[in-house]
């Protein structure tokens, strides 16, 4: 089939090489001139496994294409993509001049009917913009598609190429026929493509990543239960898991979510629920929630060190807003550093793969280290912000000769909390009973006999979770509030 793909971002990019793989003519299109001489010479401007041979290949067989022309590849072909960005307008709903404009320039330039899909993550009621933008500039008869995405970062190769489910929302027997042609190739192991009306497959989009979005704030927030009554949200989520109707994915608390999409697809679904006059309440306390996982580790950072950590030093593994991607955009990572750094501390930083996105976000404001082990080099504590493979399974003994004092903010859960007190750390996590050496506990409830791992604690800098105990309190060294 003669496909043309509107915007290479992200998902335009994957979309396009995909559907090439297939054996479909692709021409990318995209007004970034220097992006379209990059692709054209093979190079690929983002980090995704997997899309760099794709892209390769197909360019190389012929049957994908990159052009600044829209107007050749909206002629060229039978089915128009548009996957432009939506960005968070100011008042939090998706700004849609890109893709308005988009469909202006398809209807100017179309010379027969043609079926065009909204890809793009966009409100209800923009596919029957799209159609009117296109309308106004063309004679020919248009059909318009809503086909969300639901490709993740760091595996949309994989995403698509072997999609759950493709959702297709039509508004003609033409655009349903044309489209299930050409996703039919991708469920041939008996996954659904799932047809239904335009409005109903743009609030697909936005009701799955706002589910998510909901069951990891929902676990943040029994995770910070699980701190408070000294449970462990482990074992809780194996419980809760594995009852069918829940499943086990999206479970896993942690530091927040970020990434390019549940923070603006959950922000412009509460303002499309305010624009209809329908209470957006759990969708607020989602993003509440979320805002609050952030500051987690440097809750857990000042209960520990005290407010003041000017002369601190601390490692943090991890600066992507989850592994296998270079993406910052709402990165967990970048309020810990704020954070840290407002506070006088020091930050090492390491990640495998997002640290040149970083310093373009970052500067010189930290320190990037070659290895994860030099970021733990004379830092007071780790701070764990994303669980790449790598830091899964390191030298823990190395590790621990390399910091100052062995204290590790873990807001992955990637470590077993008895191993590491086995080991002599001190061990926060998430919504896991707080763990220390043998012996910390009387370190702590003792502070003027200053123990020889914390040689720099001062008395005024006395870590507050460690007040005078009364006997009859359950003794809280293992577990603190700040754990979520
Ligand atoms: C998401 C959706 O998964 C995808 O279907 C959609 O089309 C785009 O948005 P992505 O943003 O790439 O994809 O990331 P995803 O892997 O879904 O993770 C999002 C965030 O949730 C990350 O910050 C991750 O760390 C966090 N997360 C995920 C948790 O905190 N706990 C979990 O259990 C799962």
């Amino acid at each position: 089939m003669h496909v043309s793909v509107i915007g290479t971002g992200y998902v335009g990019l994957v979309v396009g090489a995909g559907l090439a793989e297939m054996g479909n003519d692709v021409i990318c299109a995209d007004i970034d001139d220097a992006k379209i001489a990059r692709l054209n010479a093979g190079e690929i401007p983002i980090y995704e496994p997997g899309l760099e041979p794709l892209v390769e290949r197909n360019l190389g067989e012929g049957r994908l294409r990159f052009t600044t022309d829209l107007a050749h590849a909206v002629r060229e072909s039978d089915i128009i993509f548009i996957a432009v960005g939506t960005p968070e307008g100011q008042d939090g709903s998706a700004d849609l001049k890109n893709v308005l404009a988009v469909a202006t320039t398809i209807g100017r330039h179309m010379n027969a009917t043609k079926v065009v899909i909204t890809k793009s993550t966009v409100p209800v009621g923009t596919a029957a913009m799209v159609r009117q933008a296109i309308q106004q500039a063309t004679e020919h008869e248009v059909h318009i598609c809503s086909n969300p995405e639901f490709l993740k970062e760091g595996a949309a190769v994989d995403d698509f190429m072997k999609p759950d489910r493709v959702v297709i929302g039509v508004d003609s027997e033409h655009a349903r026929e044309m489209v299930e042609e050409l996703y039919e190739p991708f469920v041939r192991t008996g996954n659904p493509i799932i047809v239904m009306d335009v409005a109903s497959a743009e609030v697909t989009k936005y009701a799955a990543n706002a589910m998510l979005a909901t069951r990891i704030s929902f676990m943040n927030v029994i995770a910070r239960l699980c701190s408070a009554v000294g449970a462990n949200v482990d074992q809780v989520r194996a419980g809760v898991g594995s009852d069918k109707r829940i499943g086990s994915s999206f479970l896993f608390p942690g530091v927040g979510y970020g990434g390019s999409c549940f923070p603006k697809d959950v922000k412009a679904l509460v303002r499309t629920l305010e624009e209809t006059g329908v209470d957006a309440g759990i969708l607020n306390a989602v993003e509440t929630i979320n805002a609050a996982q952030k500051r987690l580790l440097v809750d857990a950072v000042t209960q520990r060190f005290g407010h003041d950590l000017t002369g601190r030093t601390f490692a943090l593994w991890g600066l992507a807003f989850k592994p296998g991607t270079d993406d910052m955009r709402e990165a967990p990572s970048l309020v810990i550093i704020d954070e840290l750094l407002e506070r006088g501390a020091r930050v090492q930083a390491h990640d495998p793969v997002a640290m040149d996105a970083a310093r373009r976000v970052l500067g010189d404001r930290i320190l990037f280290t070659q290895t994860n082990y030099d970021a733990a080099h004379g830092a007071d504590a780790l701070l764990v912000a994303t669980e790449w493979p790598p830091y899964r399974r390191p030298d823990l003994q190395r590790l621990q000769g390399l910091l100052a004092q062995p204290v590790i903010f873990d807001g992955r859960n990637i470590f077993d909390p008895e191993k590491m007190a086995a080991l002599g750390f001190e061990y926060w996590s998430v919504g896991r009973p707080r763990v220390g050496p043998p012996g910390l506990e009387a370190q702590e409830r003792t502070p003027e006999r200053t123990p020889e791992r914390t040689p720099e604690r001062t008395p005024e800098r006395t870590p507050e979770p460690t007040p005078e105990p009364t006997p009859e309190r359950t003794p809280e060294p293992t577990r603190t509030e700040a754990e979520a």
